[in-house]
Parts: structure tokens; sequence; C-alpha cells
């Protein structure tokens, strides 16, 4: 069911209201599911799949929506950022694929914009299980799309045990250890010639100006954390293998007081579950697992308040203040698809998050002031 819109509506937002319709400064439901924010000469970008209505409306119609603000709360939209390419044209985005998640990054080297994105190719369901890269001069785009493939063919992660590159571990459909031996690297070497699967994914830029890849590989079984190159357009070969057999999907990362934050959700397809977080020293090695982020109801600790991860935004100019972004999917309508943004707040050195029917960035500043 459809909630009216209201005057409220159509006003000037000051505040986050999760889970209503958001509507941008034409008055329309924002249509940027599964996004990123990228922020850049004080203004945010907001980029995410733009969904049409109906049960196929997650395949790739007109592409990447990209929208524009300066307070978080009031979005213009900037129109397509990445545009599908024409039907039958036998691109590799062309109307009718998937498009998922895509996430944008400035390289200052390059003053080049650059998104990745996963990308299914058309008629083929989820199969191909590919990133995909695209590159811009002006944030709001045209983007230019470059490429696609399945990352790190032919190279094995830098925490590849000698037994994972020397014993094979089969693994056929329907084998009752199947998850165990996924875990223990049967997809990692069976796809180790063609190149890992690539499916939820994002990005993060670290202080030194390196880019990662984070990503769902081995049937969504074991994160995929990849160096890009400088230029952030290629994969390096450096990678690792985060979580092997842990149905780690929609990662979202960031950075406080020196430490890596990592929050994703369980492996349930569009249905909502309960979220993970994780913490690390360092981006490649020594991920632990910090638990359950949620704190409130049962059904809000199972089903991450009915939604799913896409992002941690650093708000700027403040310390420590980060907004957690989710979608609240409707898979049979999904252009009515909601946004949960909630404050991300730290409690004995843990993520955690809480439900708030409407709040505002002042909230979010107070709660993290007593936090180092
Ligand atoms: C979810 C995933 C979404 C989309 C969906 C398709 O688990 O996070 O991005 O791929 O599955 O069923």
């Amino acid at each position: 069911m459809t909630a009216p819109i209201t005057a409220q509506h159509l006003s000037v937002k000051k505040s986050f209201r999760p889970g209503e319709l958001w509507l941008d400064t034409d008055g329309k439901h924002i249509n940027a599911h599964g996004g990123g924010i990228l922020f850049h000469k004080g203004k945010y970008y907001w980029f995410g799949e733009h969904k049409v209505a109906g049960p196929d409306g997650n395949k790739a119609m007109a592409g990447v929506s990209c929208y524009s603000s300066k307070d978080l709360y009031n979005w213009k939209n900037e129109g397509i950022a990445l545009a599908v390419a024409a039907e039958n044209s036998g691109s590799e985005i062309e109307k009718g694929a998937v498009i998922e998640r895509p996430k944008v990054i400035y390289n200052e080297k390059t003053k080049k914009f650059v998104m990745w994105f996963h990308l299914e190719l058309k008629g083929q369901g989820y199969n191909a299980a590919r990133t995909a890269v695209a590159v811009a001069d002006k944030v709001t785009g045209p983007y230019t799309y470059l490429k696609s493939f399945r990352p790190h063919a032919g190279v094995w992660p830098a925490n590849a045990t000698e037994a994972h590159k020397t014993v094979p571990v089969i693994v056929k459909d329907n084998d009752p250890a199947w998850e165990q031996k996924v875990a223990d690297g049967a997809l990692l070497q069976r796809d180790f010639e063609g190149g890992q699967m690539s499916r939820d994914m994002t990005l993060f830029v670290d202080d030194d100006g390196t880019a990662y890849h984070i990503a769902a590989s081995e049937e969504n079984r074991t994160l995929h954390i990849s160096k890009l190159t400088d230029d952030y357009t290629g994969f390096t070969d450096e990678y690792v293998r985060v979580f092997p057999g842990g149905r780690n999907e929609a990662p979202a990362i960031f950075k406080k007081g020196g430490k890596y934050f990592m929050i994703t959700s369980g492996l349930t397809g569009w249905a909502p579950n309960a979220a993970r977080s994780a913490v690390s020293e360092h981006m490649m090695e020594g991920w632990k697992q910090l638990g359950n982020p949620v704190r409130g109801t049962e059904e809000e600790k199972n089903t991450t308040f009915s939604s799913q991860s896409t992002f941690v935004l650093p708000v700027q100019g403040k310390k420590n203040a980060f907004i957690f972004m989710a979608d609240r999917w409707r898979p049979k309508n999904p252009i009515d698809g909601r946004y949960i943004w909630l404050p991300l707040i730290f409690e004995d050195g843990k993520p955690v998050l809480k439900w708030q029917e409407e709040w505002t960035l002042d909230t979010l500043m107070q709660k993290n002031e007593s936090d180092d």
C-alpha cells in the first residue's frame, strides 16, 4: 500500500523519516536503490539503482540514477548518470540487464569519477556475477561504460593456503557438505581460471588514496576484498578472502579511529535478515566479527528493521558521525522500495543501530560526541 503524499512530504525537509516515501525536490520518490554516496566540492551525490514498477522492475530500464544534496535531507534529481544501452544492441549493459549497487569514487590523480557496479548480463538471471566499471569527467555523468569481468582470473588470494592451491576440493550440486566445501575453497578453485564471481559490492577509498572493491563472491558465500589499480578502473592482483563460507552480502565499509568496520547482511535474497558487523586493524587481514549491530525488538534484530545494508556514509566536517543506509526492498514493485537511514553510533567499541521514527543530524552529532 502506498501512503498518500501529504503537504509535509512536499515541503523542505529538516529531518530523516526512515521507511517513508522520500520525495526529491520535484516531489517524486527518490529512485536510487542499493546506493552509495560521494561527497564532492561541498555536495553529496547519491548514486543508486533506477527501478521501475511491477515484478520485473529490478531490471535496468534506464541505468544508474544520481541525486545531489547539500544537507542530506533534500535531494535534487540529477538524472541518469550511466544510461543503459539500447535493447538488442549487444552491449553488456543493454536495457534489461541487471545493474546493482553502483558506487562512485573520485580519483585525485586522473580527476575522473569512477563507478563500479554489479552486473548481470541480460537474459542470464544471476549467472554472470560480474563487476563492471564506468568513468566520467563530471560527477553527475554521463558515465562511459568501460568493461565488465570476473576478477582475478589466474590469481590466488593472498590468504590462500598451499592446500587451496594444490589439493582439489570438488563440489557437486546437492552435495550435503556443499557449504563446507565452498568454505574450503571449492568455488575459489573452480573459478581460478575464469575469474572469481562478483555480486553485491561496495568501494572504499582509504586515507592514502588506495581504493578497495569489496564483493560477495563464491556464490555469495565468501567476501573478496581487492585492491584497485591507481586509476581505480581495474583490479590489481592483490585480494583476500574474508569470512569463507560466512554468507555475507550487502557489504558497507567505513573507517573510524584508524580501524575498519564492516556491516553486512546475511544471504536471503530480497527478504531481510539479521545484519552483521566486523572490525579490523587492516583492510586486507584480521577481520573479526562483532555480531548483530541492531539493538531493539527481536523483529528489528532479525530483519535489520526490514532492510538490507547498502552504505555507511561519513557525515562531512563532523568527527565520527556516520549514517547507516539500507534498502527496504519491494520486489513486487521495486520502484516503491524504501530507504532506511539511521544514525550509526558506537557502544563498547561496536557499531550500533537503533530505530528512530524521525531524526536529525544534530542528534547524530550529540550521540557521537562522547565517543573518541
Ligand atoms: C540480494 C542482494 C541484492 C539483489 C538480490 C537479488 O541478496 O543483496 O542486491 O542481488 O539479492 O535476489
